[in-house]
């Protein structure tokens, strides 16, 4: 990742951050995407809407942002990208690492195709009209079972992504997002309050603010904790990278609660806007929950914006355009994770690698395309289920908790907590160093130990919830 926003080379030669506000905005950057906009609100509005947000909200805030500071902390003072920083303290160690970096190979597949249905809406909304994209569903089903077209827009998407990175120009594209960010975050707002001038959305607000415990069940934890991982980009080694470009005066702590609570408000913002919708088109908390999936976003919000008239095509094209960027700049940090995975264990240059990574993510985005037309008769996980719902089953349900498990325990039994805790220390008091280590010794792994048995029982129906 040496080519990122605003780095400098060190005299070690080690790319670095040009200052705190770099790193944030780095952290932020890949932090808020797709996850936020897209994956988010569905999930909520899959698990009873403000039961998950709370749940989320309070994952987030401790065992997140703990997390986010245990990779960094371990990045800055190991000076390595992920397997390296483990293997620092024992070769043995390096299979941690290794295990981290093989989930962003599950992820940038899927990534790029979803980027492949927003670039596709953002296009439409000028090419069909908000008429053409407001029908129920229609669209988005002949859309994506169609071979063919899918395909093509996920390699637009994945083009645009390779060019990026090749022309190493990310620092551009950081600097460009400054403006799309805050720009996503207005525009989203301003969605939000005309959404809510609709018949029934009040309700729909109602269903995604006020918890309903009865809703609760590990599926929901579960759920919660993938999507922390996902969106805070961590359990995949990326912040250890990200930390070890980060110098010694910076505040860890800081950064990490400023990262965190940017990329929860995104989140919240876009529920704000697509559960509301959604309840508005479906009518009830239960059709809400039943319908949501991976198509939410791509069926409610263009209904929500047939509504808006005239500004239905300039609104329309300038949300997808927006989601756009937050997209782009989450699959170029996860492709240039992938690139130097391959530079480093295949011992490639740059431009081999990226070669092998752009045919590796084509062939398997195919695939994952296919579930939808060709493969579509694969219901890998019941049902209606496609390939693309067991990739991300895998990565956020299975692999990600796991590798979390396993760094909690390397740091809180092998390295012990104390190591990292001096290396936060060095750059601001931490203050919460006694429930950090707590967190990380105690609370997480049982947390995750425990949220896994009860979801793997309830997949093999061994208790009804
Ligand atoms: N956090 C990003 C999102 O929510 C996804 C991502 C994961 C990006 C890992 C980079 C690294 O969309």
């Amino acid at each position: 990742m040496e080519s990122n926003v605003d780095m400098t080379e060190t005299a070690k030669g080690r790319a670095a951050w040009s200052g705190r506000w770099a790193f944030v905005l780095a952290g932020a950057a890949s932090a808020v995407g797709l996850g936020n906009l897209w994956r988010f609100p569905y999930l909520a509005a899959k698990y009873g809407g403000g039961t998950f947000l709370i749940t989320y909200l309070i994952l987030v805030f401790t065992f997140g942002i703990s997390l986010v500071l245990l990779e960094t902390a371990l990045g800055r003072k190991t000076q390595q990208s992920t397997i390296g920083a483990f293997r620092s303290f024992g070769k043995k160690y390096g299979f941690i690492g290794f295990f981290c970096s093989l989930i962003p190979f599950i992820i940038t597949p899927y990534y790029c195709v979803i980027g492949g249905w927003v670039t596709k809406y953002m296009a439409g909304y000028v090419v069909e009209g908000p008429d053409a994209l407001a029908d129920g569903g229609a669209f988005f089903s002949n859309f994506i079972t169609s071979q063919e077209e899918s395909f093509l827009w996920m390699f637009i998407f994945m083009a645009i992504v390779f060019i990026i990175v090749s022309l190493g120009v990310e620092g551009g594209i950081e600097r460009v997002n400054l403006v799309m960010m805050p720009a996503l975050i207005i525009m989203a707002v301003a969605i939000a309050i005309f959404t809510m001038t609709m018949p029934g959305a009040l309700d729909g607000a109602a269903y995604y603010l006020v918890p309903d415990f009865s809703a609760v069940s590990p599926e929901l934890f579960i759920g919660a904790l993938g999507q922390m991982f996902f969106s805070l980009s961590i359990a995949m080694g990326i912040m250890v990278t990200y930390g070890s470009y980060l110098d010694k005066k910076s505040s860890l702590t800081k950064s990490v609660a400023q990262i965190g609570t940017f990329d929860f408000g995104v989140s919240f913002i876009a529920g704000m806007v697509i559960v509301p919708a959604a309840f508005v088109t479906l009518g009830s908390g239960e059709a809400v929950a039943s319908n949501s999936g991976p198509s939410l976003m791509f069926i409610t919000l263009p209904q929500v914006f047939d509504d808006m008239g005239g500004a239905a095509a300039p609104v329309g094209f300038a949300f997808f355009l927006l989601v756009l960027f937050a997209a782009l700049t989450s699959a170029i940090s996860l492709t240039e994770t992938l690139v130097s995975i391959v530079m480093d264990g295949a011992h490639w240059n740059r431009k081999r690698s990226c070669v092998a990574v752009f045919i590796f993510l084509a062939v398997v985005g195919m695939f994952i395309n296919m579930g939808y037309n060709a493969l579509s008769f694969i219901e890998p996980l019941g049902e209606g289920s496609s390939l693309l719902d067991l990739a991300d089953f895998i990565s956020n349900y299975v692999m990600m908790p796991l590798a979390a498990l396993m760094t909690c325990l390397f740091v809180g039994y092998v390295i012990k907590p104390k190591t990292l805790i001096d290396e936060i220390a060095i750059s601001s008091p931490f203050k919460l160093r006694k429930a950090w280590t707590v967190m990380i010794k105690y609370i997480a792994p049982v947390l995750i130990v425990l949220i896994l048995i009860f979801f793997i029982a309830q997949q093999f129906g061994l208790f009804a919830v």
